[in-house]
Formats: structure tokens, C-alpha cells, sequence
């Protein structure tokens, strides 16, 4: 992987300088050939997390550049019911704005805690891309954890405890605390709905292992006693927020971010409720469900 410069086919590959990610430049996702896909994906894989500053993207572009990425999930529906920008169907609002009495979007202005997408589903998406349209003066801001690196940092006897056993992701709330559409919400992780992933994966792509933990609520370590299970999570949990493995963005409009939604996590600052931010999102579809390692 280049360490910045230029790299094959005028993209810049420039690491973050933090413990995550890389910005790349040279590229107009407008108009991008396969071997810059290519690059892109190349980058993505090793970073975890890529942003592209300075794009100019409508609806359908967004759509257009994450097809290159694979096929697309339609998106999920909303805490509100809704779902989806007219006729976009795999385009997600997260916004708090407010239009005609009702959000246009979803997770208001607070704290999004750390969370990977989906990942209450069999085959959680790929990769995540966020197109920022409106982002509000202060706040809002977006972390990123490296899980290869969060399982490297394990003290061994954790590890050990922590492989062989599958966690459940549950599926009742999402990351802005909102119970998601048509379930009912229950506080017991042992009967909540979700799916089980190993706690250690093999990535399909790097081949490299990493710890997927998901989302803290409602987590439950699979055939564990509930008190057991909440203690082996919090330690495993204890690591998260340590920026040497990390990367916060502080977003500008037209900015682009494209995560790797198996080996990274993310949580979103709170921000101002009376500023307007409008973020639209697209996912990849998955290519295989977690593998224990
Ligand atoms: C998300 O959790 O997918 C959205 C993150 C953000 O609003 O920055």
C-alpha cells in the first residue's frame, strides 16, 4: 500500500496520522475508471476507513459509486416509519431535521454510540458510505475503531476467554437508542432478537482476524450466565475509545466516508439540536457472513 504520494492512477493514498484511516485525493467519484475503483477498494481493505473531501455528488452519483462497490442493500427502515429518499430506495437519511412536523431522517442530534451497521442481520453489509449534504457548526463528529487492532490489544488470558464463543448483536434498538420499526423492546439480552457472529472473525477479504462486537446494548454472550457474560463484555468493551486505534472526523460538507463495516466500529458525536445536519448513507451488501477464525 502507498503511504501517501501519488499512488497507481493519480489517487493519493495519505494515512490518517491517527490509528485509523487514510484520506484519498485525486479522484472524482463523478467520474472514476475500474482501476481507480480498484485502488479504492484496495485502500479501503487496508485502512478500514477512507474519506474523499471535496466531492460533488447528487443522489444518483452516490448511488452510482457504491455500485462499484457491489450490489446494494435497500435501506433499512427508520425509527419513524420512513425509509429512503423518494425514488432512491437504497439511499438512508440520517438527519435531524425536521420537515411538515415529522424528521426527514433518522438519529436525531444525539450520541450514536459505538456500533457496527446492522450487524443484528446474518449477513450485516460490507462497507457503510456517508455523503455529508449539511453538518452543523460544532459537533457531530464521527470515531472509528480498528477491531483488528482492538483484538491486538487484548491482554492474552481475555483473548482466550474470548475465542470459541459467539455474541449475540441484537436487533431491538439502534445506535441513536430508538427501538427499531416493529419490535418490542425487552431490557433481557438473553430473549431480545438478534443473531449471533463468533467474537473473533476471520475477514473475508484481509483473511486477518478481528474482535466484532457490534453494539454494547442488549449484547449477551451465547450459553453464558447474564452476569458472566456482562463482565467478559465490559472488559472486552474496555478498549474502545482509545484514540491509538482510532480516527475521529470532523466532517465538511461534500465530504465522502467509506468504512469497512466488519473490521471497524463507529459512534457519532451529539450535536447542537437547533443546527441541521444531512447525512445520506449507502451500504454494500455483505459477501459472507462472519467466520469464526
Ligand atoms: C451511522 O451511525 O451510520 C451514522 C453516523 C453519523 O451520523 O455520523
Amino acid at each position: 500500500m502507498d503511504q501517501g504520494g501519488l499512488n497507481q492512477h493519480g489517487i493519493t493514498v495519505a494515512p490518517t496520522g491517527s490509528g485509523a484511516g487514510a484520506e484519498i485525493g485525486g479522484v472524482d467519484l463523478r467520474h472514476i475508471g475500474g482501476a481507480q475503483v480498484a485502488a479504492i477498494e484496495r485502500a479501503w481493505i487496508a485502512y478500514g476507513v477512507v474519506l474523499f473531501r471535496g466531492q460533488q455528488l447528487t443522489d444518483l452519483d452516490l448511488v452510482a459509486f457504491s455500485r462499484r462497490l457491489g450490489g446494494l442493500d435497500l435501506a433499512p427502515i427508520q425509527e419513524t416509519g420512513r425509509r429512503s429518499v423518494a425514488g432512491l430506495p437504497e439511499i438512508y437519511v440520517v438527519s435531524n431535521v425536521i420537515e411538515n412536523g415529522a424528521p426527514i431522517g433518522s438519529l436525531g442530534s444525539g450520541e450514536a454510540v459505538w456500533h457496527t451497521d446492522m450487524s443484528y442481520l446474518p449477513e450485516p453489509p460490507k462497507a457503510s458510505l456517508l455523503y455529508a449534504l449539511e453538518i452543523p457548526s460544532e459537533g457531530g463528529n464521527t470515531s472509528f475503531v480498528d477491531m483488528y487492532q482492538a483484538l491486538e490489544r487484548l491482554p492474552p488470558d481475555l483473548r482466550r476467554r474470548a475465542s470459541g464463543l459467539q455474541v449475540k448483536h441484537d436487533g431491538t434498538y439502534n445506535s441513536g437508542g430508538y427501538v427499531r420499526q416493529g419490535v418490542v423492546p425487552t431490557g433481557d439480552p438473553r430473549t431480545s432478537p438478534g443473531t449471533l457472529h463468533p467474537l473473533i472473525c476471520r475477514h473475508p477479504d484481509s483473511g486477518r482476524e478481528m474482535l466484532y462486537l457490534g453494539r454494547r446494548r442488549n449484547s449477551y454472550i451465547d450459553g453464558m450466565d447474564l452476569a458472566e457474560s456482562e463482565a467478559l463484555l465490559d472488559a472486552l468493551w474496555a478498549g474502545m475509545d482509545e484514540p491509538a486505534i482510532g480516527y475521529t472526523h470532523r466532517w465538511q460538507v461534500g465530504d465522502l466516508v467509506l468504512w469497512d463495516n466488519r473490521s471497524t466500529m463507529h459512534r457519532r458525536d451529539a450535536f447542537d439540536p437547533a443546527s441541521r445536519r444531512v447525512m445520506h448513507r449507502t451500504q454494500v451488501k455483505g459477501s459472507a457472513p462472519p467466520a469464526a477464525a
